[in-house]
């Protein structure tokens, strides 16, 4: 039995419990993923500088161009080539990042271009849309009048191509066309297209994987990684200015897990994205290291120091008295974020020789300038104690259920922890040592949820010192995969939620405010002998459980996670009610004998598993419920 004692006070569990991490690059999660722009290799960047995803049609030839480009950032173009007088239509096309997905809607598109010396479009119209592959059917389509562009100088143009019939089919392409007639040379670059976004937001986010990002409920979102924050070598960090601004004038950069990261999707962006699913950000600045193991030696670490101090001036400061705060007001955004979290660096316990003097030397300039965040450590080797640490556990579920008091063993006082990263990437406890070899999940199953919702029962009964938890990586493209498992899977035009997606979306969405005190007993102990830390205390055999309150709702939140292969059976008594009240319980399961790894939400089969909900009737603050073997459930109930 359970026995919950009813309050209205009690530790706090901060509304930053359950995150997201959204690391920009990693399994094309970003370009071709969450930023929504369609047109692939847009500038000309890919593998190198390339052609990549561009082909001609009908007469004339693409090739790449380095003339007078169109900013230093972007040195490279196309030029499309007519030699002869086009006798059909013709032009150039672009095959999306693995498709283009096109609905009945309206696509805003935009391109810059240069006609170059003699060059002349026949009635002075090009034409632009999306084709099937064939180019034969056409499925939306905008004329522009190019005659007003000046001859031998960019000049930028937008416009809508509006969609009446969609297609289900992703093989799809967008192109301009030159009408017959036509001849010369003709450059283009930035050519891209959106479709609408998430809250409409200009150069914004895909609408359904940003919405499956909301409805998590995220408490913070930390970004912009990860790896992706060091960057492959020191030059190709995150360097936050390059983010911001007219695209024309963002140079990108190489992905650190794939393709090119053309940061179309900067800092302003995430920012307010983040804002968007109403997230606390973490910002995790870069701090000297990289991944090619190069640190910058201490008496050159200054100029990385200042970079930062502007990156937080420029989201933070306002816009009357400071020049960062000038330019995010002159580049749209006059209101300053909201910054409390900053990570200084990224997984530095593989470079703690150099975090020692790296550390120090940042927390020092940052703290003193910005009182109000707390800073987050990425390690505590070779540091002093720092106000807070972000740990990360990429791991088998049988770690995650034996380390479930993990945190309470933590002597108090303690530094906040972040666990910034953390996921079962491997079902087999055999495992353990060694999670990343044979049986490496692709996606995560319903044993890996389970163990993982045990794990954040874990963070909520520690939230005097838990900042809150994620699991890490969240994003995959089907196409573009570095990195398995992830949270939410996708392909040009759907979206799958994995198990573990279900289990912290439970978790996100019902969220109580305090801990209520409870204890569980089974027929050898009684509640009075429950010991803190032991059987009784946050679990009881193989069920794990945390009872919280919503305290301006008056609804109790219970959370009960069975890592047992039989179901178990439990007698709640919520004491100081005598309210009789129909409560709700959901519930994420394989089912009743079914093997708890064999279940996975994939793209063949996203709904293998879904989250179910009940009603029952509480007597009085008493009810009974079964909690099926190897689930995750969510008890909520007016008190
Ligand atoms: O989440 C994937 C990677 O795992 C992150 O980039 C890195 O921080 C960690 O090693």
């Amino acid at each position: 039995s359970l026995n919950i004692e009813n309050a209205n006070t009690g530790q706090i569990i901060p509304s930053t419990m359950h995150g997201v991490i959204l690391e920009t690059n990693v399994n094309r999660d970003d370009d071709g993923g969450l930023y929504a722009e369609l047109v692939y290799n847009r500038a000309f960047q890919e593998k190198g500088q390339s052609l990549d995803g561009w082909s001609s049609f009908g007469q004339g030839s693409i090739a790449l161009s380095p003339f007078q480009p169109l900013s230093s950032a972007l040195p490279v173009h196309l030029r499309y080539s007519l030699i002869e007088k086009s006798i059909s239509p013709s032009g150039f096309r672009n095959n999306g990042f693995y498709g283009i997905n096109i609905q009945a809607q309206n696509y805003t598109a935009s391109f810059f271009y240069r006609a170059l010396g003699e060059a002349y479009v026949a009635g002075g119209e090009l034409s632009i849309g999306f084709s099937d592959s064939t180019g034969q059917i056409i499925y939306g389509i905008s004329t522009i009048d190019v005659s007003v562009a000046p001859v031998d100088k960019w000049f930028p143009f937008s416009f809508t191509i509006p969609v009446l019939n969609g297609t289900s089919s992703v093989k799809n392409f967008f192109f301009i066309k030159f009408p017959p007639g036509s001849k010369g040379d003709f450059e283009f670059n930035l050519v891209s297209c959106f479709p609408p976004t998430y809250k409409n937001r200009v150069n914004g986010a895909r609408i359904d994987i940003a919405q499956a990002f909301a409805d998590l409920k995220p408490g913070y979102v930390r970004l912009p990684g990860g790896n992706d924050l060091e960057g492959l070598t020191i030059p190709e960090r995150f360097i936050w200015n390059n983010t911001v601004g007219l695209l024309e004038n963002r140079p990108g950069r190489r992905g650190t897990w794939t393709g090119y990261n053309t940061e179309g999707f900067g800092l302003i962006e995430l920012f307010t994205f983040v804002e968007d699913i109403g997230a606390t950000p973490v910002l995790a600045v870069y701090a000297g290291y990289s991944l090619d193991g190069k640190a910058v030696p201490q008496d050159e670490l200054q100029p990385y120091i200042d970079e930062v101090i502007k990156e937080l001036d420029f989201l933070t400061a306002s816009a009357s008295n400071n020049s960062m705060g000038v330019l995010r007001e002159r580049l749209g955004r006059s209101q300053p974020f909201d910054i409390k979290y900053v990570e200084i660096g990224n997984e530095d316990i593989f470079a703690a020789d150099s975090y020692s003097y790296r550390w120090p030397a940042f927390y020092n300039a940052l703290s003193q300038r910005y009182p109000n965040i707390t800073f987050i450590a990425t390690t505590t080797k070779s540091i002093n104690t720092p106000p807070a640490v972000d740990d990360h556990d990429y791991q088998v579920p049988l770690f995650f259920i034996e380390n479930f008091r993990r945190y309470e063993n933590i002597p108090r006082p303690s530094p906040k922890v972040l666990v910034g990263e953390f996921s079962v990437i491997n079902d087999d406890d055999s495992k353990i040592s060694n999670p990343f070899g044979a049986g490496r999940l692709d996606y995560p199953s319903i044993k890996s949820a389970v163990a993982e919702s045990i794990y954040r029962i874990g963070f909520e009964r520690n939230s005097d010192i838990i900042i809150g938890g994620c699991y890490a990586p969240v994003l995959q493209n089907i196409f573009n995969t570095q990195w398995t498992p992830n949270l939410i899977v996708f392909n040009t035009s759907s979206v799958v939620k994995s198990t573990s997606y279900l289990a912290q979306k439970m978790f996100g969405q019902n969220l109580g405010n305090i801990i209520l005190n409870s204890t569980a007993t089974n027929s050898s102990f009684t509640h009075q002998s429950v010991q803190k830390g032991q059987e009784g205390d946050g679990k009881l055999g193989n069920l794990y459980f945390v009872a919280t309150k919503l305290t301006h709702e008056s609804t109790l939140i219970l959370k009960l996670v069975n890592a047992d292969s039989n179901d178990t059976y439990v007698r709640v008594q919520v004491q100081g009610t005598t309210l009789c009240c129909e409560g709700f319980m959901e519930i994420l399961t394989a089912g009743s004998g079914v093997d708890p790894t064999t279940v996975h939400n994939t793209i063949s089969n996203p709904n293998a598993a879904s989250i179910y909900r009940r009603p029952f009737w509480s007597i009085n603050g008493a009810f009974s419920i079964t909690v099926p073997s190897w689930s995750v459930m969510v008890v909520t109930l007016p008190l």
